[in-house]
């Protein structure tokens, strides 16, 4: 397959046409931001670490059921993933309470929300991606009450599968973020799974393995990335 021109470039992909009409080849970047890019870095290794952690979280959930959009591994850094027709509705997953909804509803963060909390925020950076509702996203047209239906079962099962998986790795999932997309009419998970877009903590001390700790400053952040890797596939990258 062959790279072709560069159609877009976010704050941690960029995103090239192939010769294949419906893949696109994702090339991951060590630049971090936070708070709507109000905060700027980099993570050495980060692009490596979330394309081949985004890859592994992909596989396992094909293999349960889930459909997504990631076709295969180029190299480290890069993968191919089948072009979908983005969903502009970013749908957050919580088990505990934590950053956003922590701050928003004064509770402690790590407080356990009995069963999952499911939030949806408008993505637009100009908007700085603001939290929306069934009657927003219906209002604005973002998809129809059908297509978030099928999104909000799959985001519950993608928890499940991954809270189950993790905990094996003495990791807690305490919150994500998806996005979805249309591929041919089907509703199909894209977008990544790492820990810029998850937060992990560790089960026995709750140490942040995740971007949290590139947000607020409390270093060792290309080594909890790595440390993630390393307890799901036992490897290491150089
Ligand atoms: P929040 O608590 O800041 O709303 O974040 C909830 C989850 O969503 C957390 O796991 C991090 C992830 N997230 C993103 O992937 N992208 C974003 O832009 C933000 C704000 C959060
Ligand atoms: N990625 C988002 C941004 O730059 C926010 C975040 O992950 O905290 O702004």
């Amino acid at each position: 397959m062959q790279k072709l021109e560069k159609l877009y470039e976010g704050k941690a992909k960029k995103v090239y046409k192939t010769d294949q009409p419906d893949l696109l080849w994702i090339a991951y970047k060590d630049d971090a931001t936070a708070f709507n890019s109000l905060k700027k870095g980099n993570i050495a290794n980060k692009g490596v670490l979330n394309n081949l952690i985004s890859a592994h979280f992909f596989e396992l959930l094909a293999v349960s059921g889930v459909p997504n959009h990631f076709v295969k591994l180029v190299n480290e850094r890069e993968q191919i993933v089948k072009d979908l027709e983005i969903i502009p509705v970013e749908i957050i997953v919580r088990n505990l309470a934590a950053g956003s909804m922590a701050k928003r509803l004064g509770l402690a963060e790590g407080l356990d929300l009995g069963s999952p909390v499911v939030d949806y925020c408008y993505k637009s950076d100009q908007l700085s991606d603001p939290l929306i509702n069934d009657d927003h996203i219906r209002a604005l047209k973002l998809a129809t009450p059908g297509q978030m239906q099928v999104i909000r079962e799959i985001a519950l099962k993608v928890n499940q599968i991954l809270t189950a998986y993790l905990i094996e790795k003495n990791i807690i999932l305490v919150d994500f973020k998806l996005e979805f997309g249309l591929h041919k009419e089907e509703i199909i998970l894209g977008d990544e799974i790492s820990p810029d877009t998850c937060r992990f903590w560790d089960s026995q001390t709750k140490e942040k393995l995740d971007k949290d700790r590139f947000r607020r400053d409390l270093g060792r952040v290309e080594e909890s990335y790595q440390e993630v890797y390393r307890r799901l596939t036992g490897k290491e990258i150089q």
